[in-house]
């Protein structure tokens, strides 16, 4: 039995340990919103946030979790949240297939820095593809997220 921490609620699985966490999340927890896209730790589709810092999910075995925080878009933290609301003022989506990894790699940039430069915020969303190219509106949502922080 591995004890996996998700979103603040523990989950017991019975797994193979090199399993990865993207399977555990989706297949066996239930956690649909994160997604697999490459597989190879290419795209940014799978990330979840590993004690605060984004991870690829695809590449992570589930026995390395144990005794980590884990958090899915499904979760709730403050950065997070508030950059939800700024995607939706922006109306970033398309296909919405690319978007929780994106918003897991922003939640996890502003963890570490809140107040990015556009230098910094284009080399941290690099790690993130999406096809429909939506990365104006991400960077645009991420500026007023960060200057809405600022103002409160
Ligand atoms: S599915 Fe994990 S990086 Fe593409
Ligand atoms: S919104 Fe379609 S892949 Fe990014």
């Amino acid at each position: 039995m591995i004890t996996l921490k998700i979103n603040g609620k523990e989950h017991e699985v019975d797994v193979d340990p090199t399993m990865p966490l993207l399977w555990v999340i989706r297949d066996i927890i239930g956690y649909t919103g994160t997604k697999f896209g490459c597989g190879k730790g290419l795209c940014g589709a799978c990330m979840v946030l590993m004690d605060g810092n984004a991870v690829n999910s695809c590449q992570m075995p589930v026995s390395a979790m144990e005794g980590k925080e884990i958090i899915t878009i499904e979760g709730k933290t403050e950065n997070l949240q508030a950059l939800q609301k700024s995607w939706a003022e922006f109306n970033v989506p398309q296909c919405g297939f690319c978007q929780s990894g994106q918003l897991i790699t922003a939640t996890s940039m502003l963890n570490n820095n809140p107040n990015p430069s556009e230098a910094e915020i284009n080399g941290n969303m690099s790690r993130n593809i999406c096809r429909c190219g939506t990365y104006t509106r991400i960077k645009g949502a991420i500026k007023h997220c960060v200057e809405q922080k600022n103002k409160s």
